[in-house]
């Protein structure tokens, strides 16, 4: 039988996010609820690697659940990425006495957690991420934020852009996934959703024939939300301007999707997936990622969460372009 956790270690990793905060209060008054005692760990496994570790109680994260970003700062920590910086972080968390730990982050993240499980440290990883982008969940930290910082900034860009009757291409967060992009795109009604999981649907020239058949029947703007992933949006409104003689902006919209108060449902899934995480180090399970699927709270093996596959929704995709007619 797998021997009695009794200090538990918490990291946040990777680009921060909005909720974090609750499920870091979520993991530390759990676990002390438990009997255990907590270790946070400040910049993520940078901050490991420097035995940048701090003693935590339940006042420690009093007056959390309502901000954004990460009490615990976060990093990406290249020397983590090494077999030497892996071997020395498990060290340090037996140094430390940590014997659970809990880590909060997207998908490299989890890769920085298989390693620290792989050697012997039971370790429970939690979905922090905006980009959506962790196979095993339909529900990451963060994104429920994000998505609607995006989607607020989108209707403001708007309101200017039909007033000056111009094309817009706004760009949002997401270098490698699209969710932000298709979730704003179909909230705020925009004419193009562009995105890499989709990127050779992308046709410029049939974009430049939409914008000009449909400003000929009246439409006063145009709206192209385009994920990091695809980019260069500066480059492309210059090339829909030259092609339409339409005014064209673009706007990044940036780290402000990272940043802000936590929704609702940020605030309470995030508690929900820390408390989860505490309570399974509790219990005794090891090497786990907690996870949201079909509405329930449940886990997954590590190794069996980081070898499953995401794409986004096809059906969301296909009813994006019908009602953006
Ligand atoms: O954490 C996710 C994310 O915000 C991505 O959407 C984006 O591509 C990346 O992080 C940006 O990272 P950084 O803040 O390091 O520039």
């Amino acid at each position: 039988m797998a021997k009695k956790i009794q200090t538990i270690g918490i990291l946040t990793s990777g680009g921060d996010a909005p909720g974090m905060n609750a499920a870091i209060r979520a993991v530390v008054r759990t676990a002390i609820a438990n009997g255990k005692k907590v270790k946070g760990i400040k910049r993520g496994f940078d901050g490991l690697l420097d035995e940048d570790i701090v003693d935590m109680y339940d006042y420690s994260v009093s007056d959390i659940i309502q901000r954004g970003g990460t009490i615990l700062y976060t990093a990406r920590s290249e020397e983590f990425k090494t077999k030497e910086g892996q071997d020395k972080g498990a060290e340090i968390c037996r140094k430390h006495g940590i014997d659970g730990l809990v880590v909060i982050g997207g998908d490299g993240s989890f890769r920085g957690g298989q390693q620290l499980a792989r050697r012997g440290i039971n370790t429970i990883c939690v979905p922090g991420t905006i980009d959506l982008d962790i196979d095993c969940t339909d529900y990451t930290i963060g994104f429920d934020t994000a998505v609607n910082t995006a989607m607020e900034a989108i209707d403001k860009v708007r309101d200017t852009s039909t007033s000056h009757e111009r094309v817009s291409i706004i760009e949002v967060m997401g270098r490698n996934a699209g969710f932000i992009a298709l979730w704003s795109g179909i909230a705020t009604g925009a004419e193009d959703i562009l995105m890499a999981e989709r990127k050779y649907d992308i046709d410029e020239e049939q974009i430049v024939e939409e914008i000009i058949k449909k400003r000929k029947i009246g439409k006063k703007h145009h709206i192209v939300i385009n994920a990091e992933g695809i980019g260069h949006s500066y480059e492309m409104a210059e090339r829909i301007e030259a092609a339409t003689g339409i005014e064209t902006r673009a706007t990044i919209i940036g780290h402000i999707q990272r940043g802000g108060s936590p929704t609702c449902t940020d605030r309470v899934r995030g508690s929900a997936m820390g408390a989860l995480a505490a309570e399974l180090l509790t219990n005794g399970e090891t090497n786990r990622v907690v996870a949201l699927t079909k509405g329930e709270y449940t886990h997954y093996d590590i190794e069996e969460a980081l070898s499953m596959e995401k794409d986004i929704d096809q059906f969301l995709y296909e009813m994006s372009k019908k009602l953006s007619r």
